[in-house]
């Protein structure tokens, strides 16, 4: 079976998906599956002939000090140059039986490239059109599951022109202090601070709009971050929850991908079996209301009281060597390979 993997893309998560790229074809069983690997560079090219050596070659410093910071990953030139280099190199895309794309962001987990490939009649990983679109979307998506009952922190969704009629002080006597202030579509926490007052609040706005033409100002909600993953088509399956505990403000780009320290994954997380089934139950909840397929990683806060709250889906999980997503299957039980070979098998045209 030839699989061929989509790694890079245009949006600001491109560096991510290297790493997460990186990881899903060195677990990949070789055996069974053939990998053909297609690279999109920032600017949107596709690379199908030699994929892998523009990423080897890309000299782009961000990665360079993600790849400094996570030991035994090299997708800049190094030791592992070779390794990646002998996986097959895709003579076009419809010479592969089945696609997983490995693509964080707009133009990869949005629904774009879903479409792309339905259109050319190719089974792939992962949520479709509909399900991709709607979980990308944090305003789309948030305003779903409220509809569906299920808690969300409230927010409000700003577009660039309304950003000029809204003032800090407004927002705070809806949303209360802090807020924290999000590009509606896009993931890895970039773009996103947390203001106390009207001039970070401004610079804030500034950066998410650098991102996306509309952005999602939210209540802070005081809680433990649990994520759990998902995995299935009509009947999917929760995996055991995890916990994520910051070592810093928030869990930034900066925790998640450059500084080693920046957090750290409790798994299974320390909570009751009982709230163990109610993250797993609304977990799944969440991803059929959001209409996924395949896979999803869903994230949640808890509450000192005891409430859940949902904060967001990610239909391409992060699959780097600190993302959630293996790893909680991993202690569930399934190892990285075998998680491989499943959503392989889940993938549908
Ligand atoms: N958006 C990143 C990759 C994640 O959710 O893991
Ligand atoms: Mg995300």
């Amino acid at each position: 079976i030839r699989v061929g993997i989509i790694f890079g893309g245009k949006s600001a998560e491109h560096e991510v998906s290297l790493q997460s790229a990186k990881n899903v074809i060195d677990a990949i069983d070789k055996n069974k599956y053939e990998v053909e690997l297609i690279g999109i560079d920032k600017s949107g090219k596709w690379h199908i002939h030699r994929a892998s050596e523009f990423l080897l070659n890309a000299e782009n410093p961000k990665l360079i000090q993600l790849n400094r910071s996570n030991e035994g990953i090299a997708l800049v030139p190094g030791e592992d140059q070779n390794q990646l280099l002998n996986t097959t190199q895709a003579k076009s895309l419809s010479q592969v039986d089945v696609v997983f794309p490995i693509l964080h962001g707009p133009l990869g987990e949005d629904g774009t490239i879903q479409g792309l490939l339905k259109l050319a009649n190719l089974p792939f990983v992962g949520a479709s059109v509909l399900g991709s679109a709607i979980s990308m979307d944090k305003d789309v998506a948030k305003r779903l599951l409220r509809d569906a009952g299920i808690p969300i922190a409230d927010f409000v969704s700003v577009s660039k022109a309304s950003a000029k009629r809204i003032t800090f002080d407004q927002l705070k006597s809806k949303l209360g202090a802090p807020l924290f202030i999000k590009p509606a579509n896009l993931g890895s926490s970039v773009g996103v601070s947390k203001v106390n007052n009207e001039e970070e609040f401004n610079q804030a706005l500034k950066d998410a709009f650098k991102y996306d033409n509309k952005v999602l100002v939210e209540e802070f909600v005081k809680g433990r971050e649990i994520e759990c993953s998902v995995l299935g088509n009509e009947d999917p399956m929760a995996s055991v929850a995890g916990e994520i505990l910051p070592q810093q403000d928030f869990y930034s780009y900066e925790a998640k991908y450059i500084d080693e320290n920046g957090a750290l994954l409790q798994i299974p997380a320390d909570i009751s079996d009982e709230m163990t089934k109610r993250v797993q139950a609304m977990a799944i909840e969440v991803f059929q209301v959001l209409c996924c397929e395949g896979m999803a990683r869903v994230d949640f806060f808890l509450k000192e009281d005891g409430q859940l709250i949902v904060n967001e889906i990610n239909t391409i999980p992060g699959f780097t060597k600190i993302s959630m997503y293996p790893k909680l299957w991993e202690v569930s039980g399934l190892s990285y390979p075998e998680l491989i070979k499943r959503l392989i098998e889940l993938a549908r045209e």
